[in-house]
């Protein structure tokens, strides 16, 4: 298994969100976090990347216990964040954001992963010269995806890639994510689009205040628990 979450309990300061979460993610596969606002599905990657108040439990990737890796070197072991909100750097160009996705590759690396990745993105080749925020929302999030991937990481931490995007847009980046994972990295994928992220799940986990209700293969979506959640049924 190459990342493992065993009994975690995490939060901010002295309030504790995530009470006992077991995840897990195989070499080559999606998994799906879904749950209503505030289950703590984000809490969930940022106690991976070290941005959470780890209270007790274990986050082991390839065998080495997280807990101890700082923030910054975790690039370095293989693992690539991309937080909620089309983080961009909106001032610089295009071909900016992604030089900074690669700051820890030397120079020759740096621009053979840029090729790589741009024709994964072959939309972005237009546009390295633009600034960042004059393309369109659609755009922005296909950089940052693209912007995760420069490092060539083995694990891909994305939270709600599709948000604030037109559906059919939307369409697009779970085509992408899918790309992504037929390229042999890894995802763990927080959405909100229960449905959408289901239909290119290899597994998926509910959340629900904090607790993980249910998880199960991609057939989840049935279950009466994820109607009763999603649909108020
Ligand atoms: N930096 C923070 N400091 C204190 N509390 C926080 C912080 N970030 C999140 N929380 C709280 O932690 C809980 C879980 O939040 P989290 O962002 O993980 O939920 P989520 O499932 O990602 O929700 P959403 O679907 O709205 O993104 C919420 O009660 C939230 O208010
Ligand atoms: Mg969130």
């Amino acid at each position: 298994m190459l990342l493992k979450i065993e009994n975690l309990h995490s939060g901010y300061g002295k309030f504790l969100v995530l009470r006992g979460i077991d995840i897990g993610v195989n070499e080559g596969e999606i998994v799906v976090l879904i749950g209503p606002n505030g289950a703590g599905k984000s809490t969930v990657l940022k106690s991976i990347v070290s941005m959470t108040k780890i209270q007790s439990g274990r986050i082991i990737f390839k065998g080495q216990d997280l807990l101890k890796i700082a923030t910054h070197d975790l690039i370095r072991l293989g693992i690539s964040y991309i937080p909620q909100g089309r983080i961009i750097f909106s001032n610089l160009t295009v071909k900016e954001n992604l030089l900074m996705g690669g700051f820890i590759l030397d120079d020759d690396l740096l621009n053979s992963r840029i090729e790589i990745v741009l024709n994964i993105f072959p939309h972005l080749r237009k546009k390295l010269h633009l600034q960042a925020d004059s393309i369109s929302g659609g755009e922005q999030q296909m950089l940052a995806l693209a912007r995760g991937l420069i490092a060539d990481p083995e694990l891909l931490l994305l939270d709600e890639p599709s948000l604030g995007l037109a559906p059919k847009i939307q369409e697009e980046v779970f085509v992408k994510i899918q790309e992504i994972r037929d390229s042999g990295i890894s995802v763990l994928l927080v959405e909100q689009n229960a449905k959408k992220a289901c239909e290119i799940a290899d597994r998926v986990y509910l959340l629900e205040n904090g607790e993980e209700v249910l998880s199960g293969g991609r057939d989840i979506l049935a279950h009466p628990l994820i109607q009763k959640v999603y649909l108020g049924g």
